[in-house]
């Protein structure tokens, strides 16, 4: 039986590479605008870390991690979010000694055992962006701007920011007793899962999408009339810086998300083009975390975005052509002057590619058309007894003889526009 990749997992082949690069390159140019910079955390984490970061109660936690046991017997886990691992580092090196407001941001793969289905994934990707030290509420706007810039230059069409504010240790103490008082009233009217979640962690509740308890859900107490003055004047701050740069957003007293670390913002990106998975991006400020896995009292704010779902939203891409020249040494003798050709113009900075068994012309000519090649160079009998080689330009059906000697010079200045001297000159 042949070995296919594990359910929930997926290989993203060559030919959708185009639209991670593109993805890729628009996170680093963009994010070095606003200040991030790139780092790169491990896999996996002693499981203690997240269970402390995420927190014990959350599904990511109780049941979607992929936890295993070292040989030295320590618990280790493969990461389900980028966050606490950063902030593990970020304690680790004392990174926000030599700057008090440090931005940063990573890229890869994070694993949780959910359910797959379209944009739900066990091993999937995020681009994940963190900033600390900061409490005005101007970054928590500044970082949802980004997001949205983000987006924007990736090409995501229709989306819709949402946002809210979970209070902080001052009002939300007090916010979700009254929560659960009201939801012990309600009794077996809710689900079996919410009615485990009203003793462990009532705010959960506010997540839950079973059809029957969205009535009652409605009706329940909301955070917005719970919140202390610190919190509703940072998310009035908020809420008006956005309207400022002219960000339009909807409000939802149901965002609390799905991780217990966050602090008054909260926010998510969902997208129409996507089903049920439709949240691209999630986010919020989580002030307490750093302290509360041991280093300063330093707050933080960040926002993930998953990597499949955004691709999934974006115009699909053209391949990119596989080669700009094609190069078809159809005569024994020509095989040493391809191989010094290709060098040439690989060393230029130009993509070729050349048929290694020794096809016939018609076979190369089509394969060069099918890697998208500009232009062929032929060398056959015919060329080799002349010293030069056919040059067919595929896009002017176009046919011209070089020179042996002279067509790396001709190609590079086609191509690149420099001459070889220039070329030189320049690296
Ligand atoms: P999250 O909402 O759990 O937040 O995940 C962020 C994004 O990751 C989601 O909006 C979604 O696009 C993507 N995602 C999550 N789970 C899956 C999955 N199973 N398959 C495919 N995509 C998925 C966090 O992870 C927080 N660490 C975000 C954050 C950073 N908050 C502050 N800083």
């Amino acid at each position: 039986m042949t070995i296919k990749a594990v359910k929930g997992t997926h290989d993203i082949l060559p030919d959708e590479m185009a639209a991670w690069h593109r993805i890729e390159r628009a996170a680093h140019d963009l994010f070095r605008r606003y200040g991030y910079r790139e780092i790169r955390t491990p896999v996996f984490e002693e499981t203690e870390l997240f269970a402390r970061g995420i927190g014990a109660e959350t599904d990511i936690v109780s049941k979607e991690m992929y936890t295993f046991t070292d040989r030295d017997g320590s618990t280790l886990t493969l990461r389900p979010e980028a966050t606490a691992g950063i902030v593990r580092s970020v304690i680790e090196h004392n990174l926000t000694n030599t700057d008090a407001a440090l931005k940063v941001y990573a890229l890869g793969p994070m694993f949780r055992r959910e359910r797959p289905q379209k944009g739900r994934y066990r091993q999937f990707h995020q681009v994940d962006v963190e900033a600390f030290g900061i409490k005005s509420p101007s970054i928590d706007v500044e970082i949802i701007e980004m997001a949205i810039a983000y987006l924007r230059a990736c090409g995501l069409g229709a989306w819709e920011l949402v946002i809210n504010s979970v209070g902080d240790a001052s009002c939300r103490p007090a916010y979700v007793e009254t929560l659960r008082t009201a939801l012990r009233a309600e009794g077996s009217r809710l689900c079996a899962d919410c009615q485990r979640r009203v003793e462990t962690n009532p705010l959960r509740v506010l997540d839950c999408k079973v059809p029957e308890d969205q009535a009652i859900i409605e009706g329940l107490p909301r955070i917005s009339d719970h919140l202390c003055a610190d919190c509703r004047d940072h998310f009035a701050e908020v809420k008006r810086q956005l309207g400022l740069l002219g960000i339009p957003y909807t409000l939802s007293h149901r965002l609390v998300r799905g991780l217990d670390y966050y602090v008054r913002t909260t926010f998510e990106v969902i997208s129409r083009d996507l089903g049920s998975q439709n949240s691209v991006l999630g986010g919020g400020r989580y002030d307490g975390l750093v302290k509360e896995l041991g280093g300063p009292d330093l707050s933080g704010i960040g926002f993930a975005l998953g990597m499949e779902r955004l691709v999934m939203t974006i115009p699909a891409m053209e391949a990119e052509p596989r080669c700009a020249i094609f190069v078809a040494a159809l005569a024994p003798g020509a095989l040493d002057h391809a191989l010094r050709l290709q060098r040439d113009l690989r060393g230029a900075g130009i993509p070729v590619l050349m048929d290694h068994e020794g096809r016939g012309l018609k076979s190369q000519m089509k394969r060069a058309d099918k890697l998208g090649a500009r232009y062929v160079a032929i060398l056959g009998d015919d060329e080799l007894a002349k010293a030069e080689w056919t040059v067919r330009d595929m896009k002017e059906s176009t046919q011209e003889s070089v020179a042996l000697d002279q067509l790396a010079g001709r190609l590079i200045e086609r191509i690149l526009g420099v001459t070889k001297q220039d070329k030189h000159a320049v690296d």
